[in-house]
């Protein structure tokens, strides 16, 4: 698809990318609940009330980037009491996965909660592995980037490392709630993130280390073995959808980009970059997949944050920043930045049908400002080159 040239963007955009940063950091502090739960939009009917463990992570991961320390560990208390209010339901899943008598998807943790730590009342698309892991990557990220002291999130890692370590292999709903058949690429490379993450923790009791050493080993070994597509089929291989797929999906960017899962410069790490610039990039705005609906599928600014985090690890400098102007372009004369917009839609025909069940799409969407913050950060960084000259 169209990519414009480097450089396309001005020094205007580098004051309006500040006080984007700045509104944003004002407005996930403002709408963060009490018990430290991140709502994943405020006002969109579907969403409202309820925090999701992806969505979550990745902003308390932003709120970390930017120096809000406070924000960033009253959500990982908020998720370690959500876990650890949870054992007894861990433990059941755990001795039944052990026993050869796995239960049943509906009796596995939820992906999202109320602020209060509940399942809440609405059905929702609920067996989603991989916020499980992020959760873990982002405290580790955290307490690298802070030096913070993880001690009192260690029983609810724990507890999380025997939950994955007990379903890992199974097939689940995808970071876009989508396809419970398959087994996803992106969200097996969340669970590597957290399993190293936690494995580096200097915290976790020797079997806890065992387990999670063992996870991101065998994980990693399961996205190399069978999470790449084929060579000969026209183009390097690259990461792939879901096992069997050879489509890409652009939250394999995550895996590549920021949570270095693959390196971004590594031959495997390009190729994927390549393929979601090719397959899913109209200028700065992302898709997700290229047989998206929701909404007519369209184009996700937090997914141009994330190719431009996989795009300033590869290398390119310029189009990453071309990816964050893209994506503050999104935001309104509120300051809200939306989950999607509908500039360029894959399936047009299927807007009205979401506008008419859940109203207009989600506005503001805290991961979407989240992203925009973490790329701005990693954008303001001196590159390392830079940092050597200085
Ligand atoms: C997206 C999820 C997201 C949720 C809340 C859904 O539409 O597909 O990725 O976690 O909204 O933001």
């Amino acid at each position: 698809m169209t990519v414009p040239p480097p450089g396309a963007f001005s020094h205007t955009a580098q004051i309006d990318r500040q006080a984007l940063v700045a509104g944003s950091i004002e407005l996930i502090e403002r709408l963060q609940d009490p018990t430290g739960a991140y709502p994943a939009s405020p006002t969109f009917s579907a969403y409202a009330g309820y925090s999701w463990f992806r969505d979550g992570a990745f902003i308390a991961d932003a709120m970390s980037s930017a120096g809000r320390v406070a924000s960033a560990e009253r959500f990982f208390d908020w998720c370690a009491g959500v876990i650890v209010s949870r054992s007894a339901q861990i433990g059941r899943i755990a001795a039944a996965a052990q026993a050869g008598r796995p239960l049943a998807d509906s009796e596995m943790l939820p992906t999202r909660f109320t602020f209060d730590g509940r399942d809440g009342d609405d059905d929702w698309w609920d067996f989603q592995l991989d916020g499980y892991g992020t959760w873990i990557w982002a405290v580790g990220a955290h307490v690298a980037r802070h030096n913070a002291d993880p001690g009192r999130w260690a029983e609810a890692i724990g507890l999380t490392l025997d939950y994955l370590a007990a379903s890992w292999q199974r097939p689940c709903f995808d970071w876009w709630e989508e396809h419970s058949e398959h087994v996803h690429i992106s969200t097996l490379g969340c669970l590597v993130a957290g399993a190293r993450a936690a494995a580096a923790l200097p915290v976790l009791g020797a079997e806890h280390r065992q387990v999670a050493e063992t996870l991101a080993g065998e994980i990693d070994a399961a996205i190399a073995a069978r999470g790449v597509s084929a060579a000969g089929l026209g183009r390097a291989p690259h990461l792939v959808k879901w096992v069997g797929s050879s489509a890409v999906d652009a939250s394999l960017a995550a895996v590549v980009g920021v949570m270095d899962v693959v390196p971004a410069a590594s031959a495997l790490g390009l190729a994927t970059i390549s393929a979601i610039e090719t397959d899913l990039a109209v200028d700065g705005g992302v898709h997700r997949f290229v047989d998206d609906t929701y909404f007519g599928g369209g184009q996700w600014p937090l997914l141009s944050c994330f190719l431009g985090l996989a795009q300033l690890r590869a290398g390119d400098r310029g189009r990453a920043e071309q990816l964050l102007d893209w994506a503050g372009a999104t935001v309104d004369a509120d300051g809200a930045m939306p989950e999607q917009v509908e500039d360029h839609l894959l399936a047009p025909d299927r807007l009205e049908e979401w506008v008419t069940r859940w109203g207009p799409s989600a506005r503001p969407l805290l991961w979407s400002h989240a992203m925009y913050i973490r790329l701005a950060v990693d954008l303001g960084r001196p590159s390392a080159r830079e940092e050597h000259s200085a």
